[in-house]
């Protein structure tokens, strides 16, 4: 089986009710951290990986999202005659080749399992990668590229690991662990949000994932899960179960949960803090609200 990874999913169909009324007209993905939209890291991340297709599994009310990857010939062109080759740069990095970007809908949102399942026919018999943009990591070296280079040696089925907090496992699919070689664990089940105190470690399941075709295949069969979604955890696990290998991948980075509020807010001031021009005003604020919120107790 092939080991190259050139196709990604990008599984953007949820209604993000998280964020209402935000998401009541702004689709997740295009909300910002600092000045660029989630979508943008998941877009960058991959690129960085090798990722030459990217398969957006979109649905009603997403329009923004597909605008965001058109050339805007009008607003280059002011640009350009203003002389504004910065402003001309970051947008460079929104351009997609043309051919290199499919929209694929999701008519209902049945769950995770069921988004990937709708891009089965854009993927035929390759591994593919799995972007959740809610998942931001920042690293040093990409988390997805780190992926692709443990991937070409242990080849099946791998997804991104972290340890969470005994009491946060029921949010998170769950690895039950055969062997743990370090960044590398073998995995023998997997558990989608684990009644609490059932979980079999605590080593969670984040959004990066690199999947056999055969996963498609078992989606194929799949009924609903936790939460009565159609789950992808299960379908991986079920590779397991096929005698087939799973991994988990402990990648290096730290990984912010932008699907939820407090994850999001933390995510825009570390990205704050890590940029040249905003870091001095930002942190001045930031010891200034501490301080005073401290005189407040
Ligand atoms: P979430 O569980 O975060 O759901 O989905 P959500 O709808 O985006 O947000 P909340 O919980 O209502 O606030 C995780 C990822 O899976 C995608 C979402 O778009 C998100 O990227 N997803 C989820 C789908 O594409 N389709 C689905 O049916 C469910």
């Amino acid at each position: 089986m092939k080991r190259k990874v050139t196709k990604a999913i990008f599984p953007v169909a949820g209604m993000g009710t998280r964020f209402l009324p935000a998401t009541k007209s702004v689709p997740k993905e295009i909300m910002t951290l600092v000045d660029r939209p989630l979508i943008q890291y998941a877009i960058d991340e991959a690129r960085a990986a090798g990722i030459k297709e990217f398969i957006f599994v979109t649905s009603r009310g997403k329009g923004a999202l597909e605008d965001y990857f058109d050339h805007a010939p009008q607003l280059e062109q002011e640009l350009r005659r203003k002389g504004k080759k910065d402003l001309l740069e970051a947008l460079k990095s929104t351009n997609m080749e043309s051919g290199a970007i499919a929209y694929i809908r999701q008519h209902k949102a049945l769950g995770l399992g069921h988004a990937v399942w709708c891009a089965r026919r854009l993927i035929g018999e390759e591994p593919f990668a799995v972007i959740l943009p809610d998942d931001v990591i920042s690293a040093e070296k990409p988390c997805l590229q780190q992926m692709v280079e443990a991937y070409a040696k242990t080849g099946g089925s791998m997804v991104a690991a972290m340890e969470v907090a005994p009491e946060k496992t029921s949010s998170y699919g769950i690895l039950d662990v055969e062997e743990d070689l370090g960044s590398i664990v073998n995995v023998k089940g997997m558990v989608e949000k684990p009644v609490a105190g059932t979980a079999p470690s605590n080593l969670a399941v984040i959004g990066r994932y690199i999947l056999s075709p055969d996963v498609l295949v078992n989606l194929n069969k799949m009924k609903t899960g936790a939460g009565g979604e159609i789950q992808l955890t299960d379908a991986i696990a079920a590779e397991i179960a096929n005698g087939r290998r799973v991994s988990g991948y402990r990648f290096r980075g730290q990984r912010y949960d932008c699907g939820s509020k407090s994850g999001f807010l933390q995510a825009t001031v570390a990205f704050g803090l890590a940029r040249d021009d905003l870091r001095d005003d930002l942190s001045g604020f930031l010891r200034e609200i501490v301080t005073l919120s401290k005189a407040a107790e």
